[in-house]
């Protein structure tokens, strides 16, 4: 059967470091100029009915680099705009390709077509989740602080989709996750829930940012208004402005914290342009590890 990737919650913790253990090797490997050919002859499809930059670039650079060759379609490109059926859709692509990538709407999407699919399935952002790129900002975790247990993570902003997999990832990896979020913008209350029953370290949600970053040794936010959420923009940006991470409350955290942010940033929104450029700022490496965690995952589910 087909090896999905759908949601951290399905994975084990020995699951999730395995991804985290390979795409460090992967990225040492091709810095020493290793040339990577374990999925030569393979082909994935990358079916975008949103948006991307890092996403879409990073997994076409992640499966040529790893020999392997992309098809890449678009949201108007394929029947689907149309109404053709999901389960349809999935399975005449498995005759085609060795995976699929998908960036849509609703999860009960990429849920549908995996049910369907006798090829991988892996989620490159719905309205949430955003799984592939919590195992890339917990590899940049990783590799400036040591380790991710035992650490506290902050986050900033919106309960949104990055938001609900930074909650399962804090759940199986055990480190302590405070959320602050304005009223009415929480994460999934259902995905909270069974991540706290299920977790070693506190997973909370507050609506003081001050007290979300207070001894943090991480701090993550990301876009107010969320793809899809458009018409809610200038609403969003009168709430949200009390959350906004700027150098004052950078400087309620540890004084070694490391700020993280999933871009595309809107600077002087939730993050000023202080920040994002500043020295605790490590966005950079976290956007560059996306391919790395990109290649640990082709090569797992297509390999
Ligand atoms: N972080 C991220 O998913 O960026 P893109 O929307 O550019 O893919
Ligand atoms: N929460 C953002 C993440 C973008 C990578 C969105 O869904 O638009």
């Amino acid at each position: 059967m087909a090896q999905h990737l759908l949601a951290l919650s399905a994975f084990t913790k020995a699951e999730l470091l395995a991804y985290l253990d390979r795409a460090m090797a992967l990225k040492r490997e091709a810095k020493g100029g290793v040339r990577h050919q374990q999925l030569a002859g393979k082909t994935v499809a990358l079916i975008f009915e949103k948006p991307s930059t890092r996403t879409r670039v990073s997994f076409e650079a992640a499966m040529y680099g790893l020999g392997g060759q992309v098809i890449y379609l678009s949201g108007r490109d394929t029947q689907l705009a149309r109404n053709e059926p999901l389960k349809d859709m999935a399975r005449v692509m498995a005759r085609y390709v060795d995976g699929m990538v998908i960036r849509t709407f609703g999860q009960e999407i990429v849920d549908e077509l995996a049910r369907y699919s006798s090829v991988p399935v892996i989620n490159a952002l719905t309205d949430l989740h955003h799984p592939c790129q919590i195992l890339s900002d917990i590899m940049t975790v990783i590799e400036k602080k040591g380790a991710v247990e035992r650490l506290k993570v902050a986050w900033v902003g919106d309960g949104n989709n990055m938001a609900n997999s930074w909650i399962e990832a804090a759940s199986r990896l055990g480190f302590a996750l405070t959320l602050a979020c304005p009223e009415g913008y929480d994460p999934n209350p259902q995905i909270l829930a069974r991540a706290q029953a299920e977790a070693s370290q506190p997973i909370t949600v507050v609506r003081d940012p001050a007290a979300a970053v207070a001894g943090a040794d991480v701090i993550n936010t990301d876009v107010w208004a969320s793809m899809g959420q458009e018409s809610e923009q200038a609403a969003r940006i009168k709430v949200f402005q009390p959350y906004q991470v700027n150098a004052a409350l950078v400087q309620k955290a540890k004084p070694d914290a490391i700020v993280l942010h999933c871009l595309p940033a809107h600077r002087d929104e939730e993050i000023t342009d202080e920040v994002l450029e500043g020295g605790q700022s490590v966005v950079w490496d976290q956007a560059e590890n996306k391919m790395h965690i990109h290649k640990a995952i082709l090569e797992k589910h297509l390999g």
